[in-house]
């Protein structure tokens, strides 16, 4: 924990359960759900504590990985989640319409999703409470003496008219504290060992301004990126992977024929908590295959590299 503290999985849960039914009564609390460890693992409690009173609302900004919003949101109601999928990707793309500063798409991104959630949240009449899936780095990082490294999105967005007091119960925990407290929690191990994957998704994978394309080709070479590192067994062995779309066009070569095409890099990075991160060495062999392969099926694409960055000084997402 963030005070040094070795977490105890199994108290933290019944205190957590215990403190949440103080706070908010018989109320409604509402939260949104991004399909990652953090705010599921909030859900999860929240509804040992107070069952269906947790109303979750899953947004689809459309920067989610390829499937993931209907595979979620399936695995979600089978939890016994009471869950309310929303749709919204046109608007997240026409929001970041033009803009390509890191910081700025962040923030359209940002305000996007309070915008849709405060939407689905208004129609919730009895609400009272907001949960969110906010944990210790977010907060470390968000407020950093130094300055905002980057502004996450699930810090500081509470909307003033709502008027909702907040529930963050793994605020204190690092992530792999969050994975403990799922296990206890009795989540499957596969869920519990997704990589972390940032609020704004393949938004900040996906260099300059966004377009439904991009993502696109970005979601195909991702999910070549990912489902070979679980084909391959190194999946469990990476804290975070990502394929990042770099809209650099270089020359290429395809049955003869010049192409001048899109960059894909790759990223697999080992590390506890985010704030520092190694470089994962992983087989050429494995690398190479994942090159031919989205090279060779992933059109718009024609060159592939492998950041071998750390961090710092480069940091784990490139925008
Ligand atoms: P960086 O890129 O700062 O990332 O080294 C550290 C960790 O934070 C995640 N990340 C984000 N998470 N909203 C989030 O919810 C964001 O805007 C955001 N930016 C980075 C990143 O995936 C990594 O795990």
């Amino acid at each position: 924990m963030y005070n040094g503290e070795k977490l105890n999985a199994k108290q933290f849960v019944e205190e957590q359960i215990a403190q949440i039914r103080t706070q908010v009564g018989g109320d409604v609390v509402i939260l949104g759900l991004s399909g990652g460890v953090d705010s599921t693992v909030t859900a999860i409690l929240i509804n040992r504590a107070i069952g269906s009173r947790l109303h979750c609302i899953f947004v689809d900004h459309g920067l989610l990985r390829k499937h993931e919003f209907e595979d979620v949101l399936e695995h979600y109601k089978g939890l016994g989640l009471n869950v309310k999928g929303v749709r919204a990707a046109d608007r997240f793309f026409a929001a970041c319409k033009g803009i390509t500063d890191p910081e700025a798409k962040r923030k359209a991104i940002g305000r996007t999703f309070i915008e849709v959630f405060n939407e689905e949240a208004r129609a919730e009449k009895d609400a009272r409470w907001l949960a969110q899936g906010t944990i210790w780095p977010d907060i470390a990082e968000s407020h950093s003496d130094k300055g905002t490294v980057k502004s996450h999105h699930n810090v500081g967005g509470l909307p003033e008219e709502m008027k909702l007091g907040l529930v963050e119960p793994l605020k204190y925990l690092y992530k792999y504290e969050v994975r403990e407290v799922g296990a206890e929690l009795g989540l499957d191990s596969s869920f519990i060992g997704r990589h972390p994957f940032p609020g704004p998704g393949l938004g900040v994978r996906c260099l300059g301004e966004l377009t439904p394309e991009k993502i696109a080709i970005l979601q195909d070479a991702d999910k070549i990126w990912i489902d070979a590192l679980r084909e391959s067994g190194w999946y469990d062995k990476v804290w975070q992977a990502a394929a990042i779309f770099v809209p650099v066009r270089t020359t290429g070569i395809t049955d003869g024929r010049r192409t001048y095409d899109n960059v894909i890099a790759l990223r697999a990075v080992n590390s506890v908590d985010a704030v520092t991160a190694e470089v994962v060495h992983l087989p050429w062999e494995l690398l190479d295959k994942v090159q031919k392969d989205i090279i060779h099926n992933v059109k718009g694409v024609n060159r592939v590299v492998f950041d071998i960055s750390s961090k710092p000084e480069a940091t784990i997402e490139w925008e």
